[in-house]
């Protein structure tokens, strides 16, 4: 469904992703982990057609996205929703909470996606009570407004998400409540997810395949199971050896 060959992309010159290759199958629930300045983000971000290959393609359905036709570029836009740290960035902070949803729905209708929930629907379905609708994501606690950005991002009905460590802002129990959100709502909406984290407790929980990025290049990929109970790569067994402190439960 959406699938990364060969991506190379630079800032100013400088190339910080030497070479990736990713496929997202339908429903597929992806890892992506590895120390900061790796590449996560800009792999989401290029997922999103958010920057451009310097070489290699990201494609949708079998066509790269700079070749999309305005139909199948309208499909994407919906398909593809982000998730990004406590709504940073796709949550409006002037406007009011079900303003911003009821914007997710209408780009739903433009995008052509069966979508008939309403933006009470939608509150309900991150467990957040409607009247949260009256309010501006300023007047909401970190977990309250991450639960907002994932509605946010199901108002337009996608298929992928792309999680960017989407609760490394929140304390741990917060922590705990959103992962439990993200996993109910990935079963019952059928949703597959690129999950970008530090976090290889969170990963643990909430991924199938996992991809480990160093510098720019994948050095390890498997199941769920291969990578964390038994890294072939030193740089894996680092990070998972990091951050056992933070395992949850
Ligand atoms: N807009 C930009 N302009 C220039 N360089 C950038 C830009 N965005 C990212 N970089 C650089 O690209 C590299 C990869 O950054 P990226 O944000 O993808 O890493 P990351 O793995 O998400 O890190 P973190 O875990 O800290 O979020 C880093 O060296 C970063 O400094
Ligand atoms: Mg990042």
């Amino acid at each position: 469904m959406l699938e990364i060959d060969g991506l190379r992309i630079s800032y100013r010159g400088t190339e910080v992703l030497h070479g990736i290759d990713l496929r997202i199958e339908p429903g597929e629930r992806i890892g992506l982990i590895g120390e900061s300045g790796s590449g996560k983000t800009t792999i989401g971000r290029a997922l999103l057609g958010l920057v451009r290959p310097t070489a290699g393609t990201v494609s949708f359905e079998g066509t790269s996205l700079t070749d999309l036709d305005r139909a199948r570029k309208r499909r994407f836009r919906a398909a593809v929703q982000p998730v990004f740290q406590e709504g940073a960035e796709t949550l409006n902070p002037r406007r009011l909470v079900g303003a911003s949803l009821a914007d997710g729905l209408t780009a739903a209708r433009r995008f052509g996606t069966a979508q008939t929930r309403t933006v009470d629907e939608l509150l309900r379905l991150v467990e957040l009570d409607p009247q949260f609708a009256e309010r501006r994501p300023s007047e909401l606690s970190g977990g309250q407004r991450q639960r907002v950005s994932i509605a946010r991002a199901l108002a337009v009905g996608p298929s992928v998400l792309v999680l960017d460590e989407p609760t490394s802002a929140l304390d741990p129990t917060t922590q705990a409540h959103i992962v439990d959100l993200i996993e109910a709502l990935a079963t019952d909406e059928q949703l597959g997810y690129v999950l970008i984290s530090h976090n290889l407790a969170i990963i643990d929980r909430l991924c199938d395949t996992v991809h480990v990025l160093r510098q720019g290049e994948i050095v390890e990929s498997g199941s769920r199971s291969q990578i964390i109970d038994d890294p072939q790569h030193e740089y894996t067994r680092r990070l998972r050896d990091s951050v056992a402190e933070l395992l949850l439960d």
